[in-house]
């Protein structure tokens, strides 16, 4: 791989140091990043470029998957010497072609092109701006290849999100623009395409006369932790409705594209998304329920409701889970519920997804007075990363009565790179596979935007659920109207 400069705005921040420092420790240990490199930090503070390795490294030994060598050991002391900081007001022209002379002088140092990497770890807020002064300062002038890597929240709602995107085209095209939603950099979900594609036994009842529903959960124990800022504006439907679970609703619905490449995996996803049937604000307390999460029992220990939380208001209304259920008009799942559920304090940390099957042999075994379960196809992404088919059999201790049983695979989960990881690779590689396209991320908000107005305007209640459940008991009815129910644990 040629020479690189990866320019990192918010190199002080949280992101930073949990997940980005240590994804470049571990590519450079896995002989992932180019042979010559140089990240540059950018923050407001002044400090030295030493003070800078100094945090980087600390990072790494609290966040690094991969065990971080003894200080001034050979690998760590080089990576750390390719790290510069430069102090940066994103605001200030000036600042910006001074960093320009930097990463000029650090380029003829290295060799190669010129290629530019901007990670864009700050508040969306200043991607506008920022994107804007790297084109005027000729920062996004060069030889080389330039890339931008963004990180959700991508809008607030449709409008914001389309203005954002107007911005940012102005100086990168749609090619360059890496947007990460790093659930698509998860194992399963990455998997998910070879699974479905790549089995023909999959792929051929991959579909509405096969499939009777599809459950993709995303439940978490925590809280709203630090982030009550955030949060309380953004609720779950913003947090990880409309784009982690609508990117795994779409790259579990998509049909096999014509050959594995982004631009066809992208085009087969877009379909999905254009294909959800819209639902107008009227409509949306039928299909969505939106809950707040009040004080309960998690683990065996008391924990205190939304309300409560610090820096939350007695009075919030933001919705800490909600589950929809999604209607997919493409041929081939007309009529197969696509139910969708992500929620704050519930019992247990697990995102997944269940398919089940239509189960026409129910009643086969009425003469001996047992039924048949449906068979299940249940990808498991976090915590763990298992893929198990559900499946009829007889006990031989239970005289041969039914039970279901599994057959499964999983994958070692401390050897494996993660999702930042392989995201911030492929980016290096230029490989958008696995990122969001701009139609994607615009499709989502359209879909979601008529809920953000039901829940603004009130036409939707708030149910509260006790932390530590499985969330309001209106979710279950959303699925029991079909006659189907949520796979706790399959
Ligand atoms: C983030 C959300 O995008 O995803 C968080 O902002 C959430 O609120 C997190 O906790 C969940 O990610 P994961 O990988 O733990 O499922």
């Amino acid at each position: 791989m040629e020479a690189m400069t990866f320019i990192l705005f918010g190199a002080t921040g949280d992101l930073a140091k949990r997940k980005i420092y240590p994804a470049l420790y571990n590519l450079y240990m896995d002989g992932k990043l180019p042979s010559a490199f140089t990240v540059i930090g950018l923050g407001r503070r002044e400090f030295p470029d030493s003070v800078y390795q100094g945090q980087v490294e600390q990072s790494l030994r609290q966040f690094s998957r991969r065990p971080v060598a003894e200080e001034g050991a050979a690998p760590l002391g080089d990576f750390l010497s390719s790290f510069r900081y430069h102090p940066l007001n994103v605001n200030h022209a000036e600042d910006y072609g001074k960093l320009l002379e930097l990463v000029r002088s650090r380029e003829q140092a290295l060799g190669g092109p010129g290629n530019r990497m901007f990670y864009l770890s700050v508040a969306p807020d200043f991607f506008g701006v920022i994107a804007q002064q790297i084109q005027e300062s000729g920062l996004g002038t060069t030889s080389g290849w330039k890339r931008l890597i963004i990180e959700k929240p991508f809008g607030h709602d449709l409008a914001s999100a389309r203005l954002l995107n107007e911005h940012l085209s102005h100086s990168f095209e749609e090619e360059e623009i890496f947007r990460i939603d790093h659930y698509l950099g998860k194992t399963m979900v990455q998997n998910l395409e070879t699974l479905v594609m790549a089995n023909p036994v999959i792929q051929a009842v991959w579909n509405k006369e096969y499939i009777s529903n599809v459950q993709i959960t995303a439940s978490e124990t925590v809280g709203v932790e630090e982030r009550a800022g955030y949060y309380d504006q953004a609720g779950a439907i913003r947090d990880m409705f409309q784009n982690h679970l609508l990117q795994v609703l779409m790259m579990t619905a998509m049909r096999r594209p014509e050959r594995i490449t982004a631009r066809h995996i992208r085009e087969e996803k877009r379909k999905i998304i254009e294909s959800l049937r819209p639902i107008a604000p009227a409509e949306v307390a039928a299909t969505v329920v939106r809950g707040q999460y009040e004080a309960g029992v998690l683990n065996g220990k008391e924990v205190v409701g939304y309300k409560q939380e610090p820096g939350i208001g007695p009075d919030s209304r933001n919705d800490t889970f909600v589950a929809a259920r999604v209607s997919i008009d493409h041929p081939d799942w007309q009529g197969v519920p696509f139910y969708l559920r992500t929620g704050k304090r519930m019992a247990e940390k697990s995102t997944r997804i269940v398919v089940e099957f239509r189960n026409p042999t129910f009643d086969l075994y009425a003469s001996r007075g047992e039924k048949t379960a449906s068979n299940l196809l249940v990808i498991e992404i976090n915590p763990n990363e298992k893929v198990s088919f559900v499946l009829n059999a007889k006990d031989p201790r239970n005289e041969g009565r039914l039970e279901t049983v599994d057959m499964s695979f999983a994958t070692e989960q401390k050897e494996l790179p993660e999702a930042y990881e392989r995201l911030i690779y492929d980016a290096l590689l230029g490989d958008a596979t696995f990122f969001a396209h701009w139609n994607e991320v615009e499709l989502a908000w359209e879909w979601v935007q008529p809920v953000l107005e039901a829940f603004e305007g009130g036409m939707l209640p708030l149910h509260p659920y006790a932390a530590g459940s499985n969330g309001p008991q209106a979710a279950d009815n959303l699925l029991q109207e079909n006659g189907h129910s949520w796979w706790l644990d399959p």
